[in-house]
């Protein structure tokens, strides 16, 4: 395997992973939040990452890339613990520190993409951008549904996203 290869590799299999974790977490935040819009929005989040490890799936399978869901759990785990206790203001914060530097990543790996993967990763690019919109939205607008909307827009506009908005029941 060429090093850009194995790169290419090593980014979907971060990346695939970090979806999984990421439905799973926030799907458990929005089970156990008690806050109606607040719930929503965890869903939605859950719902955008749920999307994105469905469209990396064929690619990770290709790859050959398995992922060990014992070890991703106990990842999920530790992250609840921590985002469980945080005020939402907070929770928004850290997203809006933690989440950008995941477009820069993924627009890497699309460099390293075969044609025949581009447009899934630049899904994965446009997903991050669109939780990204949605923690600034939600900084500037806390308590308002225009940041649900962003994700809610993005899931309606992306191929198979419609699917998800049913799934959880928003159509
Ligand atoms: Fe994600």
């Amino acid at each position: 395997m060429s090093v850009d290869s194995t790169a290419y590799r090593d980014g979907i299999l971060a990346a695939y992973q970090g979806e999984l974790i990421g439905e799973s977490l926030y799907r458990e935040l929005a089970n156990r939040s008690m806050v109606g819009d607040r719930k929503a929005k965890l869903h939605a989040i859950a719902d955008v990452e749920r999307h994105t490890h469905c469209k990396l799936k064929p690619i990770a399978e290709r790859l050959g890339i398995n992922v060990n869901e014992a070890q991703w759990m106990r990842v999920v785990e530790r992250r609840l613990s921590e985002l469980e206790s945080m005020a939402w203001p907070d929770f928004i914060d850290k997203a809006l520190r933690d989440w950008p530097p995941y477009i820069a990543r993924f627009e890497a790996l699309k460099q390293l993409a075969p044609a025949g993967d581009a447009d899934t990763i630049k899904w994965l690019v446009d997903h991050e951008a669109a939780l990204v919109a949605f923690a600034r939205i939600e900084h500037d607008d806390m308590g308002s549904n225009a940041s649900l909307r962003r994700l809610q827009t993005y899931l309606e506009e992306t191929p198979d996203g419609r699917r998800e908005l049913r799934t959880s029941g928003k159509l």
